[in-house]
């Protein structure tokens, strides 16, 4: 068995707290055999993708399915359901009085044991919880050091997801030891209460200390970014139940925004009697700002009025997993940042730490969810078996865990709640939306309707400080009427699906295409049609949704739309509408970017709305159409111009202007206010190239497509350039392909494989293809359009490593792309 020694422990305040990170594992899925293993850890993640997994004959209700039809790739296709036991042993150091175990999230239905007692339970595999596990240390705690044996037993329970939720310790568990009077860390809160005309922020802090005795004093600190105090409260005095409180004030403070996220840092002490000297120290960081939402000025962010600009996220990483990790919530942060989103939802269910920690530091907001049901099951075995018994500890746990996180600006108690038409619907909102406000005043709470005027005549809609509707916007009209609050969200939008370099002919706005064997659209004298995927000519959607450009007629003509939450931001796995019942897709469409994280055109459609900052002109589709010749080929800009002109083969196709009065879906020209389309063009190969003009006719920018010729040339870049040898970041290597000119070929699906050598290790890859069987793990796989990213890991140690992508049939020159890590 592992024994983790603790003096390679993360050592956080000397004397009187260390916080220790459990990293290393033995883990089996049969209590049998057993390997070691680092958490975070996804033991379903390798696959193999198999249907099996989770066959399900079942109508999925939200869809509007009436008809019970298999269903193969629902949750994903892989090994996810089932048991799985974790165990580590820790040698504890002589000097501790208390312990507690924090499991940012453990995949499910935990139970915690510690030399052989049972210690903690926790069912939701989302929330974050605690396990005292103080009375293992003997008592009185013994001067000797003491070995705790731990072990996680998790059970995941088939037909219990909608979605594929990973599996096992797939967040960080952390050990925490302390002296026997201590700070509950949960307990600490600080609110920005208000800035006022002098510029001067009013924050509340509060903490509670656990086992005080009497004359012990708290005091809480407000430490700048570079860590000097900038106000505090001396020692104050500790109430019979633990508490203590401090009013700071802060001259000009450094307010928290998405555009500017500026970090303070409160320092919680609790301090001895006899000295006051520290007993426990705590340290978190924390942003300045306020949050408002008003009928008046919609949703407001440091008295700023702003539309969210947001995506909906499901917490897999692609090839990753479950296993939450750092440089991949940053690639995907910055990713949609660039794209000008500035909000997450966390859709549906609590975020972990690392991914809000990192929300607050480089900028963006979030709306925290929690329940995809509540007592009415969407699935056999979902969170609705556990609702009554936990949801009040559920939403606790999500909030205490999460307060002081600036980023998040908003609760949710739930999403597309089957029984939002009922009066016990209206009154589970009422009570969980006050338990929110009880543990946080200073957040509105909101949740995701997909019945809105069923949400409506219960009085459910009218419950929540913000009513946000899924789809359905040119219902919205008709809600407002109805909402006493004065504003709504789009708290789920769009669903537009597509593929990642896949344009489908005819061009037409579809609510059902697809393109496979079982389906109605299937064209059997066009065997290319017949592939499970989706065009990215983004006008496919499901019979829900809708178009990003229907959302957006309503967030730009009404200013009580307060803005809304694409669905999604990535593909994820499990949820392959439109081929539910079709195999072997097995994740999602409806991504802004692949599940490689790849941008699909929609990304710079989006962009081109939301990125005020920089222009957008993007032009679709490719342009290696051999069998297109004189065909009908529309030509797709998008742009944050006005107008733009496209040229073929150096030939004007004439210059065409964005529609601004057009009303949305109801339009027959509903896709003219956003896009700028050429929908009559005949293919010929060469080059096509838009210019983009603004409203003044000023030219802000060209984008050109090329036919390519046969692939010659294997390409591999490195997405970032600093690389560091901590055996825990990970380097996103994007492979390509060029011809002989250098022109990218959007058309190659070669087999590749990978290999590394020097101080990094493969780790994984994926190319984006929802129907792709090859497992994530194995350094080997076929190009999806063109492009796919392998993933690898740096060593410990500094040095240097090189990736070389080989064509398994050795017709490409081979990419070889060597990195320093340090
Ligand atoms: C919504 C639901 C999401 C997802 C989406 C697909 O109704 O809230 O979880 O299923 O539909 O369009």
């Amino acid at each position: 068995m592992f024994l983790l020694v603790l003096t390679c422990c993360q050592l956080l305040s000397a004397q009187t707290r260390r916080e220790v990170n459990l990293k290393t594992w033995e883990f089996s899925r049969d209590n049998k055999t057993w390997k070691t293993v680092t958490i975070p850890h996804d033991w379903a993640i390798s696959g193999p993708f198999d249907k099996k997994w989770d066959l399900q004959k079942v109508a999925i209700e939200q869809n509007g399915e009436t008809e019970a039809t298999e269903k193969s790739g629902r949750s994903g296709s892989l090994p996810w359901i089932g048991e799985g036991w974790y165990r580590t042993t820790v040698d504890i150091p002589q000097g501790y009085a208390s312990a507690e175990l924090l499991f940012d999230g453990a995949m499910s239905d935990a139970h915690v044991w510690v030399n052989g007692q049972e210690a903690g339970h926790w069912a939701y595999g989302y929330n974050a919880f605690r396990v005292d596990v103080t009375r293992f240390l003997g008592n009185p705690p013994s001067s000797l050091t003491q070995e705790l044996d731990i072990a996680v037993h998790l059970n995941n329970r088939e037909e219990s997801s909608r979605w594929y939720p990973g599996a096992g310790l797939y967040r960080p568990v952390t050990l925490v030891l302390r002296q026997k009077a201590h700070l509950d860390d949960w307990s600490i809160f600080v609110r920005t209460v208000g800035v006022d005309d002098k510029h001067q922020a009013t924050l509340e802090c509060e903490a509670r200390a656990v086992n005080a005795a009497k004359g012990m004093v708290g005091s809480l600190q407000l430490l700048d970014a570079e860590g000097k105090e900038v106000s505090g409260s001396g020692n104050v005095q500790i109430n019979e139940d633990g508490s203590f409180y401090a009013t700071l004030k802060v001259r000009n403070p450094k307010m928290w925004s998405p555009e500017s996220p500026y970090l303070y840092k409160v320092k919680v002490l609790l301090n001895s009697a006899a000295d006051k000297q520290p007993l426990d120290v705590k340290e978190i960081k924390t942003g300045i700002r306020t949050i408002r939402v008003t009928r008046e000025k919609g949703f407001q962010l440091n008295g700023v009025t702003r539309k969210l600009k947001g995506v909906c996220l499901h917490h897999d990483l692609g090839p990753l997993g479950a296993a939450v990790n750092k440089s991949a919530l940053i690639r995907q942060i910055k990713m949609m940042k660039a794209m000008g989103c500035d909000a997450i939802r966390t859709s549906h269910n609590m975020p972990s730490q690392m991914q809000m920690d990192l929300c607050d530091s480089l900028g963006m907001m979030v709306m925290a969810e929690s329940f995809d049901m509540w007592v009415f099951p969407k699935c056999k075995n979902g969170y609705a078996r556990n609702f009554r018994e936990w949801s009040d500890r559920d939403i606790t746990n999500l909030v205490v865990a999460n307060r002081n996180h600036p980023s998040i600006v908003m609760w949710s108690i739930g999403n597309e709640i089957p029984e939002q038409w009922s009066e016990e619907g209206r009154q589970i909102s009422i009570r969980l939306q006050g338990l929110c406000h009880a543990l946080d005043p200073t957040r509105p709470v909101t949740q995701g309707m997909d019945h809105a005027e069923k949400a409506l005549s219960s009085g459910f809609a009218q419950a929540m400080d913000v009513a946000g509707f899924n789809y359905r916007p040119f219902k919205y009209a008709n809600n407002i009427k109805q909402l006493p609050q004065g504003f709504l969200l789009g708290s789920e939008t769009a669903s537009t699906v597509s593929s990642r370099g896949v344009y489908k002919f005819p061009v037409r706005p579809d609510d059902n295409s697809r393109y496979a064997s079982w389906s109605k659209n299937y064209d059997p004298n066009a065997m290319s049609n017949a592939d499970g995927q989706c065009s990215s000519y983004d006008v496919e959607y499901c019979a829900w949704s809708n178009l990003p450009d229907d959302d957006w007629r309503w967030q730009d003509d009404y200013d009580w739309v307060i803005g809304e939450f694409v669905w999604t931001g990535y593909d994820y796995l499990g949820e392959p509408t439109p081929y539910d019942e079709y195999w072997p897709s097995r994740s999602s469409y409806f991504g802004i970017c692949d599940l490689a994280g790849l941008p699909k055109d929609r990304y710079y459609l989006y962009k081109s709305k939301w990125n005020k900052d920089e222009h957008t002109v993007h032009v679709l589709p490719h342009w290696t159409w051999p069998d297109r010749k004189g065909l009908v080929t529309p030509v797709y800009c998008y742009t944050d111009g006005v107008e733009a002109e496209l040229f073929i083969n150096g030939k004007s196709q004439g210059r065409v202007r964005k529609q601004a009065d057009i009303k949305g879906k109801e339009s027959a020209n509903r896709l003219d206010r956003y896009r700028i389309r050429w929908n009559d063009v005949k293919y010929e190969p060469g080059v096509i190239k838009v210019v983009a003009y603004d409203e003044q006719g000023n030219m802000i920018g060209t984008d050109e497509r090329r036919t390519a010729g046969t692939p010659v040339q294997l390409v591999a870049q490195a997405e970032t350039s600093e690389h560091h040898a901590d055996g825990e970041d990970l380097i996103f290597v994007r492979v390509s392909v060029k011809d002989k000119k250098g022109t990218f070929v959007p058309t190659c699906q070669s087999p590749l494989t990978f290999s590394v050598s020097g101080e990094a290790r493969f780790e994984a890859c994926c190319n984006g293809d929802a129907t792709s069987l090859e497992p994530f793990k194995e350094p080997k796989m076929k190009l999806f359009n063109g492009e796919l990213v392998v993933i690898l890991r740096p060593t410990a140690k500094a040095g240097r490593a090189t990736l070389t992508v080989r064509d398994q049939q050795g017709k490409l020159k081979p990419a070889v792309l060597t990195i320093e890590t340090k």
